[in-house]
């Protein structure tokens, strides 16, 4: 695993932090995640303690009510196939016209990645004053968790979507509950190819405004106007 040095700083209100972490650090990490496709992900994957590590990250997220309002399912070598009968079954329902190479193509995502978590979300267990958006927030928190510790891991990663996702052969598989919905796949593994160029990154100002005392809402202006 990566080692991110975590240099001393005066600790704030006297709390001690777990561990020291800079901010440059963060940011290296952050920066360093970009998306890999799943296709271009191959063994080695990570051994059982990083994906230990990946795993425990997600419990790190914040979770309103600590409804602990999502889960993954590990889709492991042995169970690839039932997944890709269902990804070719759900292609079949949607589209009678497909090919068998299509139908093989659909079955061959299954195959893709050494691991492949499902991520599933509840909207109804526990306190239902916590709605769906804040499960989500909290769930997506628990996936940047695991991409990013991945990532520092020297993974690839990604998270995939799709309309099997929503198929009844697929909820029956992962025996999702009535409230359940099945989120996106998570997909981790070494690097085979990336794409040169990394996507380019919004400006902060393109979604970030500020609210005026007159409530007016007024565009971001950089640190360095407002000083
Ligand atoms: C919930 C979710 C589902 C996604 N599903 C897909 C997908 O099905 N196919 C795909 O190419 N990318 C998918 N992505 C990845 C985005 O395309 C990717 O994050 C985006 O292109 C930005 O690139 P980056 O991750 O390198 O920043 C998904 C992302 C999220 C958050």
């Amino acid at each position: 695993m990566a080692v991110i040095p975590w240099p001393l700083r005066p600790v704030p209100h006297g709390v001690p932090p777990a561990v020291e972490v800079t901010a440059a650090s963060a940011w290296a990490l952050m920066r360093t995640r970009r998306t890999v496709l799943p296709k271009r992900l191959v063994a080695p994957g990570p051994s059982a303690a990083e994906l230990s590590a990946i795993l425990d990250a997600a419990a790190h997220a914040p979770d309103h009510g600590q409804l602990q309002p999502w889960r993954f399912v590990l889709v492991p070598e042995a169970a690839r196939a039932a997944l890709a009968e269902v990804f070719a079954q759900a292609l079949a329902e949607r589209d009678a016209t497909a090919t068998a190479d299509q139908l093989a193509l659909a079955r061959e995502k299954a195959y893709r990645a050494p691991v492949l978590l499902l991520a599933v979300v509840d909207a109804g267990r526990g306190d239902p004053r916590i709605d769906l958006a804040e499960r989500l927030v909290s769930a997506g928190c628990a996936l940047q968790n695991m991409l990013l510790m991945a990532t520092a891991q020297g993974y690839g990663s990604a998270l995939t979507s799709g309309r099997a996702l929503k198929a009844a052969g697929l909820r029956a598989l992962f025996r999702l509950g009535a409230q359940e919905q099945a989120l996106c796949f998570l997909s981790i593994g070494t690097v085979q190819a990336r794409k040169a160029a990394a996507r380019a990154r919004p400006a902060t100002a393109s979604y970030v405004s500020t609210l005026g005392a007159d409530g007016v809402v007024l565009p971001f202006e950089s640190a360095e106007k407002r000083v």
